[in-house]
């Protein structure tokens, strides 16, 4: 069922100038270059709906040792990219704990997340299948910057209108002091947050 809608989705994503990642020529929006790191980068972290975040535990029996847990982001509605990971948290959430003790963390972030690699038949492991790890804090955003974490947030994951409110839900932003990227072979390249957020994630087409 599934994979006779897909097809018609795409299409039909095609029509609307939705664009998937690296689905057809007629898509507005590809992987950018690889030795364009910054840009691979910023295209990575708009592409994907989730990352894992690892935290610094504050719980038995893994106090202080590494903790990698999923969290849905977004860093803007479909094709308004800003390069911030916002994220919709609660105080009862196992990491947000240990956030709590410890802002600091490291999100995780592959086009193994979307159909990408696997199409173009990329290991998740392979730089080939491009993937991002952010270093930095994670803090509390209000005021208009809540409004919009609230817009890329909801209109990329409509079910969070619905998560209970006695959870005291808040906003929140990944305040990003390093960006690590994997794209191709050579080992890791680094940018900073300055390229990182001059960088264009998209190449627009036509
Ligand atoms: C937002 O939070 C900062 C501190 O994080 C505070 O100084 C500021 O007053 C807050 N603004 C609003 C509108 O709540
Ligand atoms: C983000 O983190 C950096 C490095 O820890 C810090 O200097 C900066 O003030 C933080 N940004 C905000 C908006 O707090």
């Amino acid at each position: 069922m599934i994979a006779l809608l897909r097809p018609l989705c795409v299409l039909l994503l095609g029509l609307l100038g939705v664009c998937l990642p690296v689905s057809s020529s007629s898509c507005r929006v590809r992987i950018p270059p690889h030795d364009q790191v910054a840009r691979v980068a910023r295209f990575v972290a708009h592409q994907v709906d989730w990352a894992s975040m690892a935290t610094i535990s504050t719980h038995k029996p893994v106090v202080g040792q590494p903790f990698s847990n999923t969290f849905s982001v977004s860093d803007g509605p479909e094709g308004s990219s800003t390069g911030i990971p916002y994220m919709y948290l609660t105080h009862m959430e196992v990491s947000v704990k240990d956030l709590e003790v410890n802002p600091q963390a490291s999100l995780s972030m592959s086009l193994a997340q979307t159909d990408y690699c696997r199409q173009q038949g990329f290991d998740p492991q392979s730089p080939l299948c491009a993937h991002i790890i952010l270093s930095g804090s994670v803090m509390e955003v209000n005021g208009t910057e809540a409004d919009f974490a609230k817009k890329a947030l909801f209109s990329r994951h409509p079910e969070m209108i619905d998560w209970p409110t006695d959870h005291n839900w808040f906003f929140a932003k990944f305040n990003i002091t390093q960006v690590w990227v994997l794209d191709y072979f050579g080992g890791v390249k680094t940018v900073t947050p300055e390229e990182y957020f001059q960088a264009d994630p998209h190449r627009k087409h036509h």
